[in-house]
């Protein structure tokens, strides 16, 4: 029997023929143990749980395909470890606190935060020098930052230095620690950050409008990549108003979104970020999204975010967990779903992709060259990397007998010049002299 679809594509009930699902991509989707992806991740400082879920007893975790235990001993000091216990195997989930790293609960065996063998009870002094000198209990170094744990599952001679980005520690900003579980791979939820026309449409004109009406507008797009960062700048008309909106990424799991409500009524000029987050797989099926949502007068004074819904799987944002009723996805659909609902693993090989998709593809080609070689980061100007992401609104209005999408392009190629020229500014004045440099753009363009 031959089931080769026939060359025809319009109609005439295909199914038949169009059945079969070819294998995932394999390079970019798998993250355990010695996978070419699940080694990029663990060359990077990766968030694993909240500062808050560490409470008086250990947290079972699975990271990168890893079954792992998470605690803060007496000390104050974190203790990320391999779950199951060097001696037989008995999860440290059941572990005893100490003082001084934890005891598992089977035989009392000790382990200091980085895995040292401190103590074994029920053995005989020369059995427990032997074996306190032979055996450790697999861990990683961990530290926080801004209320979630991140920890370092590479090689221990390459840890690298810790990212302090410049959206962290802003004036006037509180940064609200969050996780989202999801039923997929990390990279249709990753790459979701470089599909700015989901928004057109699932956020606006599928359903309730998610964020505001500004969203529904088409924005005249680009996508382009600068070190170890991947962007779009949306533009987008609103009257006599144009909203530059500016997101980026970096390989290989870390993203920023400017500010969510934008209306694009008044002159806005570099508002900065509204989520930082990185998503972490949990396994090649299953990954997290951990971030900070960033609150401030400025960026809230719409008065729609709300701090006391963000947390664990929970969000202030409409559509970003799997824990509303069925019913209500299938009516006013969200992100959520919409990613997990692209299969367990989405299969590149049978997607049939647009022009609009080009951030997506561009993302993918990027992570796919990371795997050959790690692009290097971009640098730190006093200790603090500078990133992009950010909302602009100027008034330029319409001018007759020019292409306006043409005139957007153009605003929106001076936006992105204008920040990224930045880069080596130091921190403390470079947001004012990026903010005089885009309001040097309506004279020029206009
Ligand atoms: S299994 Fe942990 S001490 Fe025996
Ligand atoms: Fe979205």
């Amino acid at each position: 029997m031959n089931s080769q679809a026939p060359r025809r594509t319009a109609g005439a009930f295909q199914g038949y023929y169009r059945r079969d699902v070819p294998p995932e991509d394999t390079r970019l989707t798998h993250v355990g143990p010695n996978t070419p992806m699940g080694e990029l991740m663990r060359r990077y400082w990766q968030p694993v749980c909240l500062s808050s879920e560490l409470r008086d007893l250990p947290l079972a975790l699975r990271i990168l395909g890893e079954d792992l235990v998470a605690f803060r001993d007496g000390q104050n000091r974190i203790g990320l470890m391999h779950r199951h216990c060097a001696h037989r195997g008995a999860s440290l989930e059941f572990g005893r606190i100490a003082d001084q790293g934890i005891r598992c609960c089977y035989h009392g065996w000790h382990f200091d935060i980085d895995g040292t063998l401190l103590s074994c009870p029920g053995e005989p002094p020369a059995s427990e020098a032997t074996l306190k000198r032979n055996v450790a209990q697999g861990a990683y170094p961990a530290r926080e930052a801004n209320g979630l744990v991140f920890a370092y599952m590479g090689p221990p001679e390459d840890v690298p230095e810790f990212p302090v980005y410049d959206s962290f520690g802003l004036p006037g900003v509180d940064l609200v620690p969050y996780s989202i579980h999801h039923d997929c791979n990390w990279l249709q939820v990753h790459e979701n950050l470089m599909d700015p026309l989901h928004a057109v449409f699932l956020h606006s004109r599928m359903g309730e409008v998610q964020l505001t009406a500004a969203w529904g507008e088409m924005p005249v797009t680009e996508w382009s990549e600068h070190n170890d960062r991947m962007y779009y700048v949306t533009t987008r008309r609103l009257g006599d108003k144009v909203w530059v909106r500016f997101n980026e990424v970096a390989v290989p799991n870390f993203g920023q979104v400017a500010g969510f409500w934008e209306e694009g009524r008044e002159e806005t000029w570099f508002q900065r970020v509204g989520a930082t987050r990185w998503t972490v797989p949990i396994d090649d099926t299953h990954c997290w999204i951990f971030g900070l949502r960033h609150f401030s007068d400025e960026l809230e004074k719409q008065g729609i975010g709300n701090k006391a819904l963000v947390g664990r799987n929970s969000l202030d944002i409409y559509g970003q967990t799997g824990e509303r009723p069925y019913e209500e996805m299938q009516r006013n659909t969200g992100d959520w779903e919409a990613e997990v609902s692209q299969r367990p693993i989405a299969i590149h090989g049978a997607e049939n992709r647009g022009s609009t998709d080009r951030g997506v593809i561009q993302l993918r080609r990027s992570l796919l060259r990371a795997l050959d070689e790690a692009p290097s980061p971009t640098p730190a100007v006093d200790g603090v990397v500078p990133t992009w992401t950010s909302n602009t609104v100027m008034t330029i209005p319409e001018r007759a007998g020019e292409d306006d999408r043409d005139m957007l392009g153009r605003i929106g190629r001076a936006v992105v010049d204008a920040v990224i020229a930045a880069d080596g500014f130091a921190p403390t004045d470079r947001a004012a002299r990026i903010a005089a440099a885009l309001k040097e753009i309506p004279a020029r363009i206009g």
